[in-house]
């Protein structure tokens, strides 16, 4: 039996509910292919505050080091919220994605054709639409210094810099580039070229990447028109790579053409091993939802889709995570909505029931 150590981090909010449901799905995946996955566990975020006064101990980041992966639920919270605190429930993910190297986030946005009436958009707009959006997730504006803030004659001041090196740029670019040439080849790379010099940076070398693609159709787009076409034409992105705040802004919006932030997965990424696995931090894009925790609304779909990105990026399990795919597409085939995603004839259920469909699928 082949044994696998995960760290699993709860976190705030809607976290460990919908965490609980990736479990058991989990469970069932162990059961099936005979596997032994191992979980370690650590508090983190604003419970990790509460508990140790601190969003994440370092021993997290020795906990993770030491697994194949980091299974992370969702940070965040009104309790912790204030402008002028010290330490803040977010410092727990950007610390471990900084520590961990996790330099590459991949956001798929697939739009379930049975779910196409779910979105705000039309159907006939979403039609056909799966991208991969690869985030830049240890650079720029998040972690450039200086960062601070501070009082002056005038008033209150503050500073974020946006910075990046060839380096950063150059890695990110060939993982778009490469996971493009397993897709539909044709890479869309966003900057703020017209304006920021890191944007003018960021083409030039994006131009001298995509020349050793050649068989990778390159497109650069601004991203501000990038917004509007992830609206107007979705179904023509394959893959898209962007920086930093960027990558966060456009996963936000595009995670709606699928409906809701409830099905929307994601990997963050560090350097690979021949084989293509290596550690990995898997997280749904949701947040904590502190508004709905409780209650038994939460969709647990993208943390159970996170599970299964962890399976084949991490892990080198392909047909466990297509399995674990393949029972949340059947549970939505057969109808089963969590309220985020129900449409009129759905058939409502909670996150323990959604959890328990999918599991008894795999
Ligand atoms: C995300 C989130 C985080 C980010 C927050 C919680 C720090 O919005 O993963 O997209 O901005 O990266
Ligand atoms: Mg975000």
């Amino acid at each position: 039996m082949a044994t696998y150590s995960i760290l699993i981090t709860p976190g705030d909010g809607i976290g460990p509910e919908v965490m609980e449901e990736a479990l058991k799905a989990l469970a069932r995946i162990q059961q099936r292919f005979g596997h032994e996955f191992q979980y370690d566990e650590e508090t983190i975020g604003g419970a990790a505050i509460d508990k140790y006064g601190v969003a994440m101990r370092p021993e997290a980041v020795s906990k993770a080091k030491a697994s194949r992966a980091v299974l992370f639920g969702a940070v965040g919270g009104p309790k912790w919220d204030d402008p002028k605190a010290l330490v803040r429930p977010e410092d727990a993910i950007l610390g471990m994605r900084k520590q961990l190297g996790l330099f590459a986030n991949l956001r798929p946005v697939r739009v379930h054709p049975l779910m196409l009436g779910d979105s705000t958009l039309k159907p006939e707009v979403l039609e056909g639409t799966d991208m991969l959006v690869i985030r830049e997730l240890t650079g720029g504006l998040y972690f450039g210094v200086p960062k601070r803030r501070w009082e002056s004659a005038s008033g209150r001041q503050a500073v974020d810099t946006l910075r990046y090196s060839e380096r950063e740029v150059v890695r990110i670019l060939h993982v778009a580039f490469q996971l493009a040439q397993g897709r539909r080849k044709k890479v869309t790379s966003v900057d703020k070229a017209n304006v920021l010099r890191t944007g003018q940076m960021w083409r030039e070398i994006a131009k001298e990447v995509a020349a050793q693609y050649p068989d990778v159709e390159t497109e650069h787009m601004l991203v501000d028109a990038c917004a509007m076409a992830l609206l107007r034409r979705p179904a023509s992105f394959d893959v898209i790579v962007t920086e930093n705040m960027f990558g966060d802004i456009l996963t936000d919006e595009a995670a709606m053409l699928a409906g809701s932030m409830g099905m929307m997965p994601s990997a963050s990424l560090g350097k690979r091993t021949k084989g293509g696995t290596g550690i990995g931090l898997y997280e749904p894009i949701h947040g904590s939802a502190p508004d709905i925790a409780g209650q038994g609304k939460a969709n647990p779909l993208a943390m159970i889709l996170s599970a299964a990105m962890m399976l084949r990026l991490s892990l080198g399990l392909e047909a466990e995570a297509a399995a674990l795919e393949g029972a949340v597409d059947s549970a939505i085939r057969d109808g089963y909505r969590t309220p985020d995603i129900a449409s009129p004839g759905a058939t409502v259920v909670d996150t323990r029931k959604m959890g328990d469909i999918v599991a008894e699928r795999v």
